[in-house]
């Protein structure tokens, strides 16, 4: 089991997720974040951190979302480990609830 980050993340960013993580399982993309599903040790810590409500355990991924199950696994062996928070992306708040933003995911 693993949890997942998922659509509202994109283009919003905002890294609280990160500073609470035991194992550092968190690795960054221009305006997404993934967790490694190898190294998540499922302990929920990060879920209820995000304030863009983007991060779910695996077997709760909201419906319509499945892609990003896959989406994890693939872009956390190719983007760099993330250990500490940053600022969020300048634009956070407007995009913060927008349907659909896997369109503006960059990788
Ligand atoms: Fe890290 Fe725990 Fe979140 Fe997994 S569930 S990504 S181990 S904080
Ligand atoms: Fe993304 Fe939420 Fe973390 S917006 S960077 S999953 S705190």
């Amino acid at each position: 089991m693993t949890f997942v980050v998922t659509d509202n993340c994109i283009k919003c960013k905002y890294t609280d997720c990160v500073e609470v993580c035991p194992v550092d399982c968190f690795y960054e993309g221009p305006n997404f974040l993934v967790i490694h599903p190898d190294e998540c040790i499922d302990c929920a810590l990060c879920e209820p951190e995000c304030p863009a409500v983007a991060i779910f355990s695996e077997d709760e991924v909201p419906a319509g979302m499945e892609q990003f199950i896959q989406l994890n696994v693939e872009l956390a062996e190719v983007w760099p480990n993330i250990t500490e928070r940053k600022d969020p992306m300048p634009d956070a708040a407007e995009w913060d609830g927008k349907p659909n933003k896997i369109e503006q995911l960059e990788r």
